[in-house]
């Protein structure tokens, strides 16, 4: 009995020892960081959950509002993960360009982590000689202009089909009057699209009725969402993870799910090259034909995959949804649009992706969204590989570091009434917005500046343009255009919160209404 409780006190001696040490340490780092480094200014952090507490849920304003206090670089603890976000386009330059092969890697949360095999695949890789050689895959194969003119009928397909449908809807004697929610459609267009693009497949048939394979792909997908929405204190303190390890066997067996749905397609569409010996445009078919050329393991195929899915289905609708919203809240633009798209596509003909060069109006009502409503208002974070400076403070190896990229294109000290949506700005003065001037970063800049960006330009555009030369759009009953809502929904893609109502009037001869379906 007595040597049994002197083991059980020894026991809690040893423990009480490890305790006091590794918090001994704890705190001799963090004065050892303190000390040799000048970090950014910024909000007192808490022990354990640093400011995680502090921060709104809509973060960019938040951040935007802290910045007032703090100036344009500030630091912010994600529990015990030092973080440091810039605001103005100098900074973000000096991220994006000085500073960028340092500042190259990722953060990966566990969701992430494991989705990506340790970042085997494009978004969540570190930078290094994986991450160079699929990303010149992405730029040498993937997003070709050739590609992306051979991928073209697919785009003009959805965005004919989602025509048709407003149009169906909008002309049922019932709804004569009555506003549809905008985002429905879009979010086809973007499902329909994407799942062509990557899987080569159309879920969805004419009746909108989505097949078994694509139940399972949208099943997949929310519970992906569902997942990478839990969590935030945990992901940024190691030592907790150990407490949560329910979460590891859910997501073990999500992306176990994941890749079987994968797998099964990839099947499908080897066994059809073989039998026609036909290789699709599709990212499918390109990447199991360059899988030996470009020595990618499978993990890293099924990664990018859905890479491409994760971050170019959700930032699409966004943009057209807030781009509506916006048109609809001002009637100016939208008829300006209008007469330039009537002027030169005419009312006997749809518009095609080849009309863009001559819709200049157009092409400017979509970067005047893009740049008042970025889908990814603070990018992704980026992550220091090695200790730099930035705007005068240390940035240590290892911290995160993210563009406020909402923030810098409010600015008033950049932009002439910045909180106005006037597409005309961009006529007066051409500003690039694929990386090139950092006033303007919707799809970021630098090495890991998004690949897609081309594609999502074209696709945004075309919805618009198609949206715009069929139909008049006009407020839900009863709702001033001044008083729509543009309100923001937490995220690290910004929806609306409340999403767009409108009601549409077809504005050209019926037989204009009819989808144009392609089989690729
Ligand atoms: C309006 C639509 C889109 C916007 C605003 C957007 C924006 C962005 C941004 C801000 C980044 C992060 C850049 C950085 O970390 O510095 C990114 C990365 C990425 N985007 Fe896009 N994107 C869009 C559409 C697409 C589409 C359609 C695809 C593909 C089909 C795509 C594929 C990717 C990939 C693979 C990355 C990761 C690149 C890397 O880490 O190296 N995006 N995008």
């Amino acid at each position: 009995m007595y040597s049994h409780r002197s083991k059980v006190s020894t026991k809690i001696m040893a423990l009480s020892f490890i305790f006091i040490s590794i918090t001994l340490i704890f705190l001799v780092h963090k004065l050892y960081h303190r000390l040799r480094f000048k970090l950014p200014p910024g909000p007192r952090p808490l022990p354990v959950v640093g400011n995680l507490y502090d921060i709104e849920p809509v973060r960019f304003r938040c951040f935007a509002d802290w910045a007032k206090t703090y100036g344009p670089i500030f630091s912010v603890y994600f529990g015990s993960q030092l973080n440091v976000v810039v605001t103005t386009a100098e900074l973000a330059k000096e991220v994006l360009k000085e500073n960028d092969q340092n500042l190259a890697d990722r953060f990966r949360t566990r969701p992430a982590n494991n989705l990506s095999r340790n970042g085997m695949d494009l978004i969540w890789a570190d930078y290094g000689p994986h991450y160079v050689k699929v990303r010149k895959l992405c730029n040498l194969e993937l997003f070709t202009p050739k590609r992306l003119e051979a991928l073209r009928p697919i785009r003009e397909d959805e965005v004919t089909a989602m025509v048709e449908n407003i149009f169906k809807d909008c002309t049922k004697p019932d709804n004569t009057g009555k506003s549809l929610l905008i985002r429905e459609y879009l979010g086809s267009v973007a499902f329909n699209n994407i799942t062509r693009l990557t899987f080569g497949k159309r879920f969805m048939n004419s009746k909108g009725e989505i097949d078994e394979q694509g139940q399972e792909f949208k099943g997949i997908v929310s519970n992906g969402i569902k997942i990478g929405g839990k969590l935030p204190l945990a992901e940024y303190v190691p030592w907790l993870r150990w407490f949560f390890t329910m979460e590891n066997e859910a997501l073990v067996k999500h992306s176990a799910r994941r890749d079987r749905l994968t797998r099964m397609i990839m099947d499908e569409h080897t066994l059809a090259r073989k039998k026609t010996g036909d290789t699709k445009q599709h990212f499918v078919d390109a990447l199991l034909t360059l899988q030996k050329q470009y020595d990618l393991s499978d993990d890293t195929v099924i990664g990018l995959l859905w890479d491409m899915i994760t971050a170019g289905m959700d930032t699409t609708t966004i943009t057209v949804e807030w781009a509506m919203a916006e048109l609809v809240k001002n009637p100016r633009v939208q008829l300006k649009a209008q007469e330039e798209l009537d002027r030169v596509i005419g009312t006997d003909r749809i518009m095609s992706e080849t009309d863009f060069s001559k819709l200049p109006y157009l092409q400017c009502v979509a970067k005047e969204a893009l740049r008042l409503h970025p889908p990814t208002p603070l990018m992704l974070p980026h992550r220091a590989s090695a200790s730099v400076k930035i705007g005068g403070y240390d940035i240590p190896k290892g911290s995160i570091v993210h563009v406020n990229v909402w923030a810098v294109a409010r600015d008033p000290a950049v932009w002439k009434n910045p909180l106005e949506f006037r597409p005309e700005r961009f006529l007066e003065e051409d500003v690039d917005m694929k990386g090139h001037d950092y006033r303007l970063l919707p799809f970021g800049a630098g090495r890991r500046v998004c690949p897609g960006a081309q594609l999502a330009i074209n696709l945004v555009t075309s919805m618009l343009g198609h949206l715009l030369h069929h139909f008049t759009w006009a407020p839900a009953p009863g709702v001033n255009p001044e008083d729509i809502d543009l309100e923001e929904s937490p995220g690290t893609v910004t929806y609306m919160k409340n999403p767009i109502q409108a009601i549409p009037t077809p504005r050209l001869p019926a037989h204009l209404y009819g989808r144009v379906p392609v089989d690729m």
